[in-house]
Parts: structure tokens; sequence; C-alpha cells
């Protein structure tokens, strides 16, 4: 291997001070140090002698985000010495913005630019961190086609076999056997049969975790068929399944003391003739009847069975989240990007909150308002799946899924996209992890 190119990262005055002999070069080339910018400055040789960087401030996982892509397709070490919690940060941001999703071309993606592992960088945080990223990205841009219950069960065997994990399916009429009526009149309809996938790692008198993962493997809309427009992105709609096994594949990559258990309900929300219908009535896994009143409303029918499952759990867990592709309101509210998150105990939301910011991967916290509890009754069953007001979407989508859980433990609900609408440094176009590092960071301080 030739000599890694050095590479500074600078602001105006770095660059005033620091590099008087690239002056000349960065004014003729237009280079200011804006954050996003970068110049590449030639050598006698007419080689690249050092790569200037735009410094933002403050400087965060994205800041060489955009540079695998971007920059000639060679080897670059960082010049200088990082903190090492921002030398990680710096090296996990080029690597998630080396991702390209390749399956399906002819042609494989051009090479991409590496960076020397900076020193003091936490490897393995790095490299589990990459993989399980790339894990949710695989998994969710998949075409649906090729993305469904099985396979997306293969996804979680295979995740098992890589950390000697034990996973369990309760797959079509066993879920009726098993008491999952909501996941398999969701899942019914299509040719793959409706599961749930149930997985189970670690010591188990260590800190209990449950992850819920809504896995709807494609979102037709069932009978209240969606617009084409509207269902066009719907194989993304297993993005909480992506993100829960993404989460699972860091905290046991990374080995945290914590006993895992990930509940996936994995089906395609399809139509049929055997399709629920509107309104009818549905029981569920915790005895309450619920009225269907959009077929599209199907995430939060499948996760209150899984729910109920997690909460069960003997011994209790102290720590339930589920990750969902859940509202359309949810992004009206905060738009793409940020994931909305939700918690029955303020102190969970507030450390949430935290951890998202402390590693670049923020979450926007909205009420579970028991005002708006009233919208989701039925005159016919115990509640319905929709609500009777057109507004606060999210958050009457968020009071459903509460009711199948207990007050006694601790629960977060995140809304997310799971999908880059834009590409971004480090975040190219396509499904995305979204929250997973927050909740691994969570559950690092918090249990681990
Ligand atoms: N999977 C969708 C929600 C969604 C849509 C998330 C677009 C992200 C982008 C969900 O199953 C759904 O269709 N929700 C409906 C609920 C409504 C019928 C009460 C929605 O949000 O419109
Ligand atoms: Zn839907
Ligand atoms: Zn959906």
């Amino acid at each position: 291997m030739s000599t890694p190119i050095p590479l500074y990262l600078v602001d105006q005055t770095d660059l005033a001070k620091d590099h008087v002999d690239s002056q000349t070069w960065a004014q003729a080339t237009g280079f200011k140090a804006a954050p996003n910018t970068v110049c590449l400055v030639p050598g006698a040789e007419g080689t690249v002698a050092k790569v200037l960087v735009g410094k933002p401030n403050p400087v965060d996982t994205w800041t060489l985000g955009y540079l695998a892509k971007t920059l000639p397709a060679q080897t670059y070490a960082l010049a200088d010495d990082w903190p090492a919690e921002t030398a990680t940060k710096l090296w996990l941001g080029w690597r998630l913005g080396s991702y390209s999703f390749n399956q399906y071309k002819r042609q494989a993606s051009p090479p991409v630019a590496e960076l020397v592992p900076p020193a003091g960088a936490d490897a393995a945080y790095v490299e589990t961190t990459v993989a399980a990223t790339t894990l949710v990205r695989d998994l969710v841009t998949t075409p649906a086609g090729d993305m469904g219950p099985e396979q997306l069960e293969a996804a979680a065997q295979a995740l098992c076999d890589r950390h000697a994990a034990n996973l369990t399916v309760i797959a079509g009429d066993d879920l009726l056997a098993q008491n999952y009526p909501l996941i398999h009149a969701v899942g019914r309809a299509y040719t793959q049969a409706p599961r749930l996938l149930d997985l189970v790692w670690g010591h188990p008198d260590a800190p209990r975790v449950t992850l819920v993962g809504k896995g709807i493997c494609f979102d037709t809309g069932g009978l209240d068929i969606k617009p084409a427009a509207g269902m066009k992105l719907m194989k993304k709609d297993m993005g909480g399944a992506a993100n829960v096994l993404g989460l699972a594949e860091m905290i046991m990559g990374l080995q945290l003391p914590v006993r895992l258990r990930v509940l996936v309900p994995a089906v395609e929300n399809s139509i049929a003739s055997n399709a629920i219908h509107p309104l009818d009535v549905v029981p569920s896994r915790r005895g309450l009847t619920v009225e269907v009143g959009n077929t599209d409303a199907e995430g939060r029918l499948v996760l209150a069975d899984a729910l109920w499952e997690a909460v069960c759990e003997e011994p209790t867990p102290q720590l339930v989240v589920d990750f969902a592709t859940l509202t359309g309101a949810a992004r009206i509210a905060l738009g793409t990007e940020l994931p909305a998150c939700f918690s029955n105990q303020p102190t969970v939301a507030n450390a949430l909150l935290a951890s998202g910011l402390a590693v670049d991967d923020p979450l926007w916290q909205l009420p579970l308002h028991q005002p708006y509890r009233a919208m989701i009754e039925s005159s016919v069953a115990d509640l319905s799946n929709i609500s009777n007001s057109a507004y606060g979407g999210s958050i009457t989508a968020a009071l459903f899924l509460q009711e199948f859980t207990r007050p006694d433990i601790p629960w977060v609900h995140i809304d997310l996209m799971a999908w880059n609408l834009r590409t971004l440094p480090g975040r190219p176009e396509g499904g995305e992890a979204m929250g997973m590092r927050a909740v691994f960071e969570l559950i690092r301080q918090t249990l681990g």
C-alpha cells in the first residue's frame, strides 16, 4: 500500500495559520474551508500531496461522511490527533458513507476512498455499527418480492447463527393456536404465512431488554388500498423490524451484559378474499377486541400482540423498545429525518434524547397525551385501530400501542421513516437505520 494521503480538517483560521503553503492554491480553486467542501492540494510531482476538508463546528459523525464516494479512490489518513470519541465518530461517518446497494446491478459500484483507522478510535464499535447499519439498509432496500416474511425469518436466523442466539418461529395457524390473533389477521391474505420471530440471547439472569419491530414486508393498505404514490415505498414497512435486528447485531456483537429478546411480527398486509375487512372485529392476545376501522392501520395491530407478549414475560423486562414505520402523521409532524419517540417514563425518554444527541442519532419526543385516548374508542369493540379525529395521528397510534403495555414496565415507542429520501453525508438515499445507535447508547448506559 502506498503512503496514505494526509487529510486536514480546517476552518478559515486553520487554513490561514497552518497551511500557508497551500493558500495560493486554495484561493485559485475557491476553497474557503466551508463545511462539506474539500480541496485536493497537488504536490511537486503532480500527485495529491494533501487534502483539506472544511471543518464544521462541532465536528460530528457526518463531518467526513461524504468523502468515501467523492475523493479519488485512494487511502487517506487524518493528519491530526482527535479525542477518542471524535476519532470514532469521524471514522464511523466515513464508513457509513461508503455504503451502496448494488445487489441488482450488473456492474459493481465504483471503488471508494478508504480512511486509515484513526488513532484511539473504538474499532469494535465502528465495525459492529457498520455491520448493523449495513444489515438494516440491505433489509429495507431489498424489494418486497425478495424480502417477504420467509426471507425476513431467514435474515433473523442468519443473525442468530452469527451470535449463537436462539430463534423460535410461530407461523400460520399456529399463531391462532398460540393466541396471536391480530398478527394472523393482518398477515393471512399473503401467500407466505404470517409469523412471529422470537430471538433470545444472553444470560438469563442479566438485565432484560426486549425489542419489538414492525415487520410489514409490504403494506398495500389491505382492502383500504393505498393509492399508487403512497404504496410505492412500502417495501420499507419492515423498517422497524430491520432496525431491531440491526440493534440486536450491535448488542450481541459488542456483547452488552444484557439478556436480549427480539420479537418481530413478520407479515405482508396483502389483499385477497380472506383479507380482514374494514370494521371486522378481531380479538387480541390481551383479550381486548379491536375493531378494524382501517385495514391500512395494520402496524399497530401486529405490534399489539407482540408488545403484550413482551410485557407478560416472567421475569419482566427492565426495558421494552419498539421500532415501527407506524404513521404518516409522524412524518408530517417532524419530517422524514427525525424519528418520533414516546415513553411511559419521563426519565427513560430524557435519557434516550440525550443518548441520541451524543451519538448524532437524534429523536424528538411526542406526548402520550391521555385526553386523546377517547379518540380510539369503538362503539362495537373494546378499541378501534383508527382515531375518530383527523389530527394527532402519531399520538393516537402510540396510545393504541400503550394499551398493550404495562405502566410498571419502562417502554419506548419509536415511529420512524427508515428511509433516506435524499442523500446526506454518510447517509445515502434508501433504507436507513434511525434511532438504532441512540437506543444502543441508552441500553449501554442504563443496563449495560
Ligand atoms: N406504513 C404506514 C405508515 C407510513 C406511511 C409510514 C408512509 C411512513 C411513511 C402505516 O401502516 C399506515 O398506513 N398508516 C396510516 C394509518 C391511518 C390509516 C390511520 C397512515 O399513517 O396514514
Ligand atoms: Zn398501513
Ligand atoms: Zn404500515
